[in-house]
């Protein structure tokens, strides 16, 4: 059942373009509009909506902090991403026009499901992001966005965060639309590219060799940082945390922004760092504040391993591996910017004899708090 894989891990990494091409599939209509009727939050509700808060665990919570980025820019609409394990616990302020998204794979995750009954109760309107037909997360939710990742085993989320990420777009979109908000040029520019996804990723898939070798010439390290800004920074945490629960290893991501208010002096030399580079199209100044990060821990010994986009030259001279990923639209770039840091983690693993698919220590579906 592993088709012809040693993991499930690398059979669902392997999945993802499919994976994705699955959750988009009769989503965007023949005009290049979102349709999403299976939402049944109505329109006139979503136009009132004055807030989004969005709850999650661990790698779920990573593609809400995407996610953020994506409904502020998009629609305009506040929205803030949060544990779901403190949301609760601090009295969060919320009403009718609050719509909480409940991001969950399994939809069994206790700590989410007690934040969405929380929001509930303070009259807040919860869509769910799941996985799982039927689960728990789901059935307790006012509407449901299911990702279409197929089951998925191994113990380290792969798949199940590439199709929410494609669901936490498809609900920007959607929410952009409903309300009329910033519906032009570059939203029908997004979907556009956002079908045409599914490809990028697996052409990514088929450029993985040299991340493999990397990640076993680094079995012998202790630690590997991860750096990023905007979108790239929460790309960065899930870099470490995959490298965390499957390598066991001291990973630690950081908003390149913060380097020199404190996680700098942890550079020394030939420490490896990742650094995930956004477009140099669009939003430049965001890539030239990265180049110059990049610049400053190389200056201080760091091993660097640059993640950026094809054509991009200017990070080749401080790259001390240069892991190439498809131009895409800065919001869409996780979606290819964290396959590398999967492959890159199960190698590690691999090299260093753990159990891929079962990390010590771990459950797929936690069900208690
Ligand atoms: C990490 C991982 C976990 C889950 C988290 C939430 O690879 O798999 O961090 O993402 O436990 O699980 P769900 O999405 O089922 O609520």
């Amino acid at each position: 059942e592993k088709g012809g894989y040693d993991y499930f891990m690398l059979k669902e990494i392997a999945e993802q373009p499919k994976a994705v091409a699955d959750t988009l599939l009769g989503r965007i209509d023949e005009a290049g509009r979102l349709a999403l009727d299976e939402v049944h939050i109505p329109d006139h509700v979503l136009r009132e909506v004055n807030k989004v808060v969005i709850v999650a665990c661990g790698t779920a919570y990573h593609a809400g902090m995407i996610a953020k980025y994506a409904i502020e820019h998009w629609t305009r609409v506040p929205c803030e991403t949060e544990l779901a394990s403190e949301f609760r616990y601090r009295d969060p302020i919320l009403d009718q026009r609050t719509l909480v998204i409940a991001i969950s794979q399994s939809g069994e995750t206790m700590d989410t499901l007690m934040a969405l009954r929380h929001a509930r109760e303070q009259g807040a309107k919860v869509l769910a992001i799941c996985n799982t037909n039927g689960s728990t997360i789901p059935r307790e939710s006012d509407a449901v966005l299911y990702t279409h990742a197929g089951p998925e085993v191994a113990v380290a989320s792969t798949k199940a965060f590439l199709t929410q990420l494609v669901a936490c777009y498809l609900v920007a979109l959607y929410l952009g639309q409903v309300r009329g908000t910033k519906w032009g040029d570059e939203i029908g520019s997004v979907i556009r590219e956002l079908s045409q996804i599914a490809t990028e990723v697996d052409k990514v898939l088929g450029t993985m060799e040299p991340v493999r070798e990397l990640a076993r010439s680094l079995a012998d390290k202790n630690t590997v940082l991860f750096l990023g800004r905007h979108v790239g920074f929460p790309v960065a945490l899930e870099g470490a945390l995959k490298l965390k629960e499957l390598a066991y290893m001291h990973a630690e991501g950081f908003a390149a922004g913060e380097l020199k208010h404190g996680p700098i002096a942890l550079i020394e030399d030939d420490l490896p760092v990742v650094v995930v580079v956004p477009s140099p199209r669009g939003r430049s100044v965001l890539h030239d504040k990265i180049v110059s990060n990049i610049q400053e821990i190389r200056a201080r010994g760091a091993r660097t391993i640059v993640i950026a986009e094809e054509g991009d030259d200017t990070v080749v001279p401080y790259a001390d591996h240069l892991v190439r990923i498809p131009a895409t639209p800065t919001l869409l770039q996780p979606l290819v910017a964290t396959v590398p840091l999967q492959v890159f983690a199960c190698e590690l693993a691999t090299a260093r004899g753990n159990e891929v698919d079962q990390p010590r220590n771990l459950a797929k579906s936690v069900t208690v708090e």
